[in-house]
């Protein structure tokens, strides 16, 4: 079922020294390809980082979160137009890149391995490291990788739904 998808992923941050097969790899980005874009632009890019150097690098990229370099992959999600604000006043690229890459977190947790949206990093050493042209912009980087730690202890610490939910108008 769907929800226990959901309530199975979770934020993943210590890993084991674990290879994700290519062929699984690719099916997990497989599911960011299918996922929806504004105007369907699909103006993205999603690069596989596995050398452990640019790994390392990443750590102080992402302000030393030192599990970003103890994954297996990390995933930069990489908006290739940047430009395009939807009628509602919203960058389009920003929702875009959200979609696939929760696309991507959802697919890994499927196969039991782990993940974690990294949004905390520097944009302008980002681009340097990984040689994103100027007019391109890293949106986040996902780890992923194999993990001891149980699935099946998922806590989410949400608000109720009756908070953050309305009828018929915003209150
Ligand atoms: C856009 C975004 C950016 C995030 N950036 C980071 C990050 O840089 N480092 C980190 O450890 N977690 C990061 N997270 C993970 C959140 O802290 C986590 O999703 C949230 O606490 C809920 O926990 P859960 O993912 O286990 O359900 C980020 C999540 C999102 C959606």
């Amino acid at each position: 079922m769907f929800l226990d998808l959901v309530r199975k992923r979770k934020s993943v941050r210590s890993y084991i020294d674990r290879a994700i097969p290519d062929d699984l790899l690719y099916e997990i980005i497989e599911a960011a390809r299918l996922a929806p874009s504004a105007k369907n632009v699909q103006e993205w890019k999603f690069i596989i980082i596995r050398d452990p150097a640019t790994k390392e690098a990443l750590v102080n990229v992402a302000k030393g979160q030192q599990f970003v370099g103890e994954s297996a992959v990390v995933i930069a999600g990489v908006a290739t137009q940047t430009g395009y604000i939807m009628t509602n006043g919203i960058l389009a690229c920003n929702v875009d890149l959200a979609i696939a890459m929760e696309h991507i977190a959802l697919a890994a947790a499927e196969h039991n391995i782990g993940t974690c949206w990294i949004g905390a990093f520097y944009q302008d050493k980002a681009k340097e490291l990984l040689h994103v042209p100027d007019d391109c912009m890293v949106i986040s980087f996902m780890t992923l990788g194999y993990t001891t730690e149980d699935f099946n202890q998922s806590i989410k610490q949400r608000k109720k739904i009756e908070e953050i939910i309305c009828q018929e108008r915003y209150t």
